[in-house]
């Protein structure tokens, strides 16, 4: 799918293939200090992500690409389930998990193309994949630090909720979208 982001520019949306390994290494290697403060599902080099998306693994990828030069400008990262030590949190919110239907999510987008609607466009794309795939409930990946006013923006736009709170290096909260 291709969209027109806020600076003009043509992006496109599609998931990760094998061969876009490289290109996602570098993407990380390009993430500021401020993003990197905020986002850390996993390892960023280059062999840890080959491991992460082995084929028929757990793992999804949706990345955004600048047309123009076909640089990866967002990532987004899907893991089927729920984190194993995130599960007594989320029963402690009266969340049953759900190996089956939950997934759980954390999104990225390059610093300088924060805030131009590319985020935005590729959660309702991979939203679209996951229901498409009977996915019923999308659990924040570690949650969400409770002074990071962009991504809290950004989740409630997309229809997340809160469900609780709780301390890991500052404060974060639990959020959860739940799809029907
Ligand atoms: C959070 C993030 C994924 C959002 O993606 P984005 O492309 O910057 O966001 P978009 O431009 O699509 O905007 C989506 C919503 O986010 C919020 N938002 C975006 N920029 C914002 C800003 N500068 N200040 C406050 N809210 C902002 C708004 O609610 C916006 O919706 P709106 O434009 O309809 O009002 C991205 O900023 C990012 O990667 N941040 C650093 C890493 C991070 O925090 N990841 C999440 C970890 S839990």
């Amino acid at each position: 799918m291709i969209i027109k982001a806020k600076n003009g520019r043509q992006v496109l949306l599609r998931k990760l293939i094998p061969a876009d390994i490289d290109k996602l290494t570098y993407y990380f290697q390009c993430l500021g200090p401020g993003t990197l403060k905020r986002y850390g599902p996993h390892k960023f080099d280059t062999q840890s992500i080959t491991e992460i998306y082995q084929p028929h693994g757990d793992h999804t990828a949706y990345i955004a690409l600048d047309m123009e030069t076909s640089e990866i400008i967002a990532y987004s990262v899907i893991k089927k389930g729920f984190l194993e030590h995130d599960g007594y949190r989320l029963q402690s919110y009266g969340i049953i998990p759900d190996s089956t239907t939950d997934c759980t999510f954390a999104p990225s987008v390059a610093d300088e193309w924060q805030s131009l609607g590319v985020g935005n466009s590729l959660f309702r794309f991979l939203l679209a994949d996951l229901i498409a795939n009977g996915l019923k409930r999308i659990i924040l990946w570690g949650g969400v630090q409770s002074d990071n006013d962009k991504a809290l923006n950004y989740y409630l736009k997309n229809g997340f909720r809160t469900l609780g709170q709780f301390e890991h290096n500052g404060q974060n909260f639990d959020m959860i979208l739940e799809i029907i």
